[in-house]
């Protein structure tokens, strides 16, 4: 496809806005939607001082700074994504609701637009085939924060097409990440590996075996994680661990993927990690 020019972003949580931060400090228009205005506002403000940051630290200059700020827009209008070259989807870990928006997307998307979906977990052939152009659907899964971290895991549906595949991988590598591959497998490669060792780190606890401290602390200064895995399920959101435990269960039906019944009740009680304030730990 002709080079990326503009790129929609939906869903303006976490992942959403630091995608949109990216693309627009890498010189590209982005335009980022949400439902929830006030969502918008935060993503906004964060937006802005994480740039402001950057500039402080001499890691941007001011112009790129100015320049990036100009390039994002903030909509709740769906149709505002009609002329965006390339479809970024980040909203909730739900196969329902993300079926429902490639629905919507198909109908206002430009006939050439590629559309990609950041989820952890959710098979993307069947994300594709809610849409009319599966060959233009593809997986493409940043990390978070997505400004800092270094990779994206491409995910080929069973459509995906070799164009859309290469397109995909040269924006990535635009936005200075390493790409790495997965096929369509629950979980892809990344969180295949790394939620199981979460949810283990939460069946640790709830047997009692150590406090949340010493696990946190025996995974950071014993294998030299930058978190330790309590920490990082609350950096994730711990309603995400259990959507992508969930889709590992049923998806590879192994009872090891079982999601521990503490991650269950933290998400219950509405304990979703630091962007409620509360999660295994408490951030107020
Ligand atoms: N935007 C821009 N820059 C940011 C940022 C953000 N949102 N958050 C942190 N940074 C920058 C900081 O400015 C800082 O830059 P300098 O070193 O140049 O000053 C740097 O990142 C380090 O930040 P801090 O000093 O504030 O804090 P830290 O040293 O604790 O690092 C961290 C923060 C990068 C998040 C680090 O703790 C880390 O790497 N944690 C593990 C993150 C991880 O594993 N992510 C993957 C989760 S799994 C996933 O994403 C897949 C999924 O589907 C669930
Ligand atoms: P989040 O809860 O922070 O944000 C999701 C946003 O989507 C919310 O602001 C919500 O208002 C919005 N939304 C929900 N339905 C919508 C719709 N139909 N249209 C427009 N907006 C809608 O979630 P997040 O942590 O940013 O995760 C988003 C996606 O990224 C998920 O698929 C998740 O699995 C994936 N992901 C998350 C992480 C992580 O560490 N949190 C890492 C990689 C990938």
């Amino acid at each position: 496809m002709a080079d990326v020019k503009m790129i929609g972003v939906i869903g303006g949580g976490q992942m959403g806005s630091g995608i949109a931060q990216l693309t627009a400090m890498h010189g590209i228009d982005v335009c980022l939607l949400d439902v929830n205005p006030q969502v918008l506002s935060t993503a906004s403000s964060s937006i802005s001082s994480s740039i402001n940051r950057l500039v402080s630290k001499s890691q941007l200059s001011q112009s790129t700074a100015s320049d990036a700020l100009k390039r994002l827009r903030f909509t709740t209008n769906l149709n505002d994504l009609s002329v965006a070259d390339f479809i970024i989807e980040a909203i909730v870990e739900s196969e329902e609701v993300k079926k429902s928006l490639f629905v919507q997307l198909d109908k206002i998307a430009k006939s050439s637009a590629i559309l990609a979906s950041n989820t952890s977990s959710i098979s993307i052939t069947r994300l594709a085939s809610s849409t009319t152009r599966p060959q233009q659907v593809i997986g493409m899964h940043f990390m978070n924060p997505p400004p800092v971290m270094k990779l994206i895991e491409i995910v080929r549906g069973a459509d995906t097409s070799d164009a859309t595949f290469a397109a995909t991988k040269a924006l990535s590598q635009r936005l200075g990440k390493t790409v790495i591959t997965s096929q369509d497998y629950s979980g892809f490669i990344v969180n295949r590996i790394l939620m199981p060792m979460i949810n283990e780190a939460f069946y640790t606890l709830y047997t009692n075996v150590a406090t949340k401290e010493d696990i946190d602390t025996g995974m950071k200064l014993g294998t030299n994680h930058p978190m330790g895995p309590l920490e990082l399920a609350d950096f994730i959101g711990l309603d995400v661990c259990l959507s992508i435990m969930k889709v590992l269960h049923a998806g590879l039906g192994d009872n090891k993927y079982s999601p521990c019944p503490l991650l269950v009740q933290y998400v219950d009680a509405g304990r979703l990690g630091r962007k409620r304030g509360i999660g295994v730990y408490d951030y107020s």
